[in-house]
Formats: structure tokens, sequence, C-alpha cells
């Protein structure tokens, strides 16, 4: 079975939703542990009372490179299991680029969620930006991380229509709630091994 790390910055209701969807889906992945790089983040909690380990690898203060800090979470990874030969990586909310070295090691093992459609509004504040510029569409990507930044190929996307009157708030209410959805369906099927990933394209079988 294949062992699943996943790394939260803050609130972790990606993390929740795949932990949940993995026991009720029954999806043939382990989950094996949850790593916060803030002490305090709230997903920690709702990890812990689900019954999962829990580490936090603190990045305030580090006064290493980040491929120094990406080693001491890829030890952690190690001590559960989740390998580059046996393990799947999910960023949720993981506020932090991880390094060229972390991404080259676990190739094609580790997803990112991002809140719009890339490659539009990749980076911070996305559903702001939408809005900003007036779309009238935005919505959720799931994809491989490379070493870009939020530019690797992409498994899922899901679309989200902009009402006139949407705030920051509603809108990123209901890409959530479709960021759910799409995670973890991702996690299923990378489990099941239905991703092929073929260039900057993926194909689902
Ligand atoms: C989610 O909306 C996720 O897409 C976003 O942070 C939020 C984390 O929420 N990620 C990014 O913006 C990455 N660039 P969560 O902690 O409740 O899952």
């Amino acid at each position: 079975m294949l062992n699943l790390g996943i790394l939260i910055s803050g609130r972790g209701s990606n993390m929740e939703s795949i932990l949940k969807s993995i026991k009720r889906e029954k999806i043939p992945i382990k989950p094996a542990v949850v790593i916060s790089n803030k002490p305090d983040a709230v997903g920690l909690k709702i990890a812990e009372k689900l019954g999962i380990n829990i580490e936090i690898i603190e990045s305030k203060g580090f006064k290493g490179t980040r491929w120094q800090y990406d080693k001491k979470v890829i030890a952690t990874l190690t001590k559960y299991g989740v390998t580059p030969r046996n393990g799947l990586v999910c960023l949720a909310g993981f506020m932090r680029i991880i390094s060229p070295e972390f991404v080259k090691k676990y190739k094609n093992r580790i997803l990112n969620i991002h809140p719009a459609l890339l490659p539009a509004f990749p980076g911070l504040d996305s559903q702001k930006q939408a809005l900003d510029y007036g779309s009238k569409y935005s919505g959720c990507t799931v994809h491989f991380v490379d070493t870009g930044m939020d530019t690797g190929p992409i498994i899922i996307q899901s679309v989200v229509k902009i009402k006139e009157n949407d705030t920051e708030e509603s809108l990123s209410k209901r890409i959530l709630k479709e960021e759910h959805r799409i995670y973890s369906k991702a996690v299923d099927l990378f489990a099941r091994k239905k991703i092929k990933v073929s260039g900057r394209r993926t194909v689902i079988s």
C-alpha cells in the first residue's frame, strides 16, 4: 500500500477532506503523517482527532537554506514510509515553496491544490486576483509539483462561475467546496495508478 504524507500550514480543510475521503471511499492509500511548518496550525488538531501522526518542522527562524529545511521534511516523510518509491506527498495549503532537490527526489509524487484555473492567477490571493481581473469564471486545479511556481502538469480542474456580487470570501467558499472534491479525486486516481504523465500532459485512464 502507498503511504501518504500531507503538508499543511494552517486551517487544513483540504487535508481533512482527503483524510475523510480515504476512509469513506476506501481509497487504497495509508495516511502516514501530517507535517506542519507552523506549530499553531489548526489543521494539526484536526489530524490528531482523526488519529493521524503529526509532526511540526518549524520554518520560522530556520537559519538554513530551503534545501536544508526540505531535508528535514524528507527525513520525517521517510520515517513514516513516505518514500520516493512508495509515497505520495500532498501539499494542502502548505505556504512554502519547495526546493528543486525535493521536487526531483519525489518526481511526479507531489501534488498541490491551487484556488484558480492555472495557468491563470498563480501565487497568492488567487481568488482576489480573479475578482480584480474581472474574470467571469475561476475555479481550482490539482497539479503535480515541478520546479516552477504552480506550473506542474495539471491533473484535474473544476470551474466555478463568478457572480456579480461575489466577494473574495463568497468566491473562496464556493471554490473551496470544489477543491475538496477534486483533491480527494486526484488522490484516488493516483492511489489506483490511473494517472500517466507525458510531458506537460497527464492522461487519466
Ligand atoms: C486553499 O484554498 C488552497 O487552495 C490554498 O490555500 C488554501 C488552504 O486551505 N493554496 C494556495 O493558495 C497555494 N498557492 P486549507 O488549509 O483549508 O486546505
